[in-house]
C-alpha cells in the first residue's frame, strides 16, 4: 500500500520535472530565437570597380557595342545560419535610366561569413552618352551612377528559425574621372 503511493508519488514527482524541463527548455529556444538566432538581414554592397580603370573615351568611340565592366558584390551574413538567395539582376542606372546590368547567380552565403562576387555588368555606352545630362557630368569630371539589386532569399538554421524575405540594395558609385577613383554608398533594406 505505502509503497504503491510512494510509486505514484514518484510519478506524480517525474511528470512535474517533466514538465519543468520542457518549459525551460521553450523558454531557451524562444530567448535564443529573439537573441542570437534570430535572423538579421544580410549587408550587401555592389562595387562598380571596372569604370576607375576603364578607358571612357575609348568605350565612347566604340559606344555601339556594349562593355563588359567587372563589379564586386559584398555579401555579409551575419547570421548563424546560411543566407540563401534565387538568380537575379542588378541595374545600373545614370540620372534614373537604366544604361546597364548584370545577372547575379542564387547561392549560398554560410554562416557568419562575407562572400565576394565578381558579376560583369554589361553596359551600353550609347545609353549614356545620350543622356541629357552626361556631357554637363562629364565636363565636371564624376560620373554617378546607381546600382541596385532584389534579391528573394531566406536565411534558415536548423530549420527552426527561418526567416524569408527580400533584401534590397541601393549603391550610389561617383566615378572621379580625372583621378580614376571610385567611391559607392550603398544601403540596405529587407522586405518581408
Ligand atoms: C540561375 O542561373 C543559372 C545560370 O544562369 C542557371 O543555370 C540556373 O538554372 C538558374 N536557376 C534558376 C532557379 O533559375
Ligand atoms: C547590351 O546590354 C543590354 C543590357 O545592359 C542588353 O539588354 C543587350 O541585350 C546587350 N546587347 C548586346 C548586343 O549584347
Ligand atoms: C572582399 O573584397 C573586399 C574589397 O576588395 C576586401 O576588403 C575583403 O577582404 C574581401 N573579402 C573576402 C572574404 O574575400
Ligand atoms: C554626385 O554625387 C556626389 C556625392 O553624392 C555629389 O557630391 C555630386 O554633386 C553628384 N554629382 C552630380 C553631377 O550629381
Ligand atoms: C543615393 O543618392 C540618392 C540621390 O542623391 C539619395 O537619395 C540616396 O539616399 C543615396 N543613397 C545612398 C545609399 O547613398
Amino acid at each position: 500500500m505505502a509503497a504503491g503511493k510512494t510509486s505514484r508519488g514518484g510519478l506524480k514527482l517525474c511528470c512535474v520535472v517533466t514538465a519543468v524541463i520542457l518549459v525551460i527548455i521553450a523558454i531557451v529556444v524562444v530567448v535564443l530565437g529573439f537573441t542570437i538566432f534570430k535572423p538579421r538581414e544580410p549587408i550587401i554592397s555592389i562595387h562598380l570597380l571596372g569604370l576607375k580603370t576603364t578607358n571612357l573615351p575609348m568605350l565612347f568611340m566604340n559606344a555601339k557595342q556594349n562593355a563588359t565592366l567587372p563589379a564586386l558584390v559584398t555579401i555579409e551574413n551575419p547570421n548563424y545560419g546560411a543566407y540563401k538567395y534565387k538568380n537575379s539582376t542588378s541595374h545600373v542606372t545614370f540620372h534614373g535610366s537604366l544604361v546597364g546590368e548584370a545577372p547575379l547567380v542564387g547561392r549560398y552565403v554560410p554562416a557568419r561569413r562575407v562572400v565576394n562576387i565578381t558579376i560583369h555588368v554589361s553596359l551600353v555606352p550609347e545609353k549614356l552618352l545620350t543622356n541629357p545630362h552626361f556631357e554637363k557630368d562629364y565636363e565636371a569630371g564624376n560620373l554617378n551612377l546607381t546600382s541596385t539589386i532584389s534579391l528573394p532569399g531566406k536565411v534558415s538554421f536548423l530549420k527552426i528559425f527561418k526567416m524569408h524575405g527580400r533584401i534590397d540594395t541601393w549603391c550610389n558609385t561617383t566615378v572621379f574621372l580625372r583621378a580614376k577613383v571610385a567611391e559607392s554608398t550603398c544601403e540596405t533594406r529587407l522586405i518581408m
